[in-house]
């Protein structure tokens, strides 16, 4: 998920409806805006652990690299990381067979992912640009909301490599191959999805401060705790939701507020992410959203 703060980066030859993105449409890896990537966290469960800080800081020099490269480099994930990804994923995977779309599911096993070990970003990232055409850079930390969205307009989505701490296996205070790979990487085989994430990506680059806001809104009452309807049940599709054991139980508790998707609302709505979401919104169809969001665009004037 992006953070909070904005930079500008505005584009505005980029057409709407140019959604057929090719490599040689890729700015340079090398111009990405991202000297304010963020570093540890002093409150990260791993902060003190100074083993820890140096495999975490070591995955994601591999991740700088790409930025020279262009080629991801896969990581080597050592037995203790296997182990943490087994635990999260296998204790996920039984709520995600209740609560999480159909389409999610199928997805999942459609990108070879499953608990038996971390995949890697190269391999998913070539799958879903044979489906989607779309694709993965890695990235070593959080960047600004307009850097992180827009490349969401050349069809790829930054990711980070590294795993959580394994004293808190059920907690990250910052996106990390669990929360990517199981919560925001499938979701992207879906072309109705995979194109609304462009079209954010889109209005990202042509932007004013507070379009940027209301984008990062949008993105995070989807994208990160989006619910759909499915069959006449509600079922999650955010990534927020399907990455964590607490989110996901909590979003189908008498405790959470679901309504109904309304763009200008969610727009307009303020979350806080250090706490549980007391309001989420379910979509009728990821096509549906996609639609309202290119209207939505289309407004911004560049
Ligand atoms: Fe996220």
């Amino acid at each position: 998920m992006p953070s909070e703060t904005a930079t500008t980066t505005a584009d505005p030859a980029f057409s709407l409806e140019n959604i057929h993105i090719s490599d040689a449409d890729l700015p340079p890896f090398t111009d990405m805006p991202f000297e304010d990537i963020e570093e540890l966290h002093l409150d990260h469960p791993g902060a003190n652990d100074a083993e820890y800080r140096t495999r975490r800081d070591y995955i994601a020099s591999l991740s700088k690299n790409f930025r020279e490269t262009g080629i991801i480099t896969d990581v080597d994930y050592n037995e203790d990381e296997q182990g943490i990804w087994r635990h999260v994923t296998t204790r996920l995977e039984a709520l995600h067979e209740k609560y999480a779309s159909p389409f999610y599911l199928q997805a999942k096993r459609d990108l070879g992912i499953s608990t038996d070990r971390i995949p890697q970003l190269s391999e998913m990232s070539r799958r879903l640009k044979e489906l989607t055409n779309f694709r993965l850079a890695p990235i070593e930390g959080l960047v600004d909301t307009r850097a992180f969205l827009s490349w969401l307009s050349w069809r790829t989505m930054l990711s980070t490599q590294y795993i959580r701490h394994h004293s808190r296996p059920e907690y990250t205070p910052e996106p990390d191959i669990v929360h990517e790979a199981i919560g925001h990487i499938p979701m992207f085989t879906n072309q109705n999805f995979a194109d609304y994430s462009q079209f954010i990506g889109h209005g990202a680059r042509i932007a004013t401060d507070k379009q940027i806001e209301e984008l990062g809104r949008l993105y995070w009452f989807t994208v990160e705790f989006g619910l759909v309807e499915d069959k006449g049940e509600i079922k999650a599709y955010g990534a927020g939701l399907l990455s964590s054991f607490g989110e996901l139980e909590h979003a189908f508790s008498d405790e959470v507020e679901r309504r109904p998707f309304d763009l200008e609302e969610v727009i307009n709505t303020s979350y806080d992410y250090s706490d549980m979401q007391p309001l989420l919104y379910v979509i009728p169809s990821y096509a549906e959203l996609k639609e309202v969001t290119r209207r939505y665009i289309s407004h911004f004037n560049g």
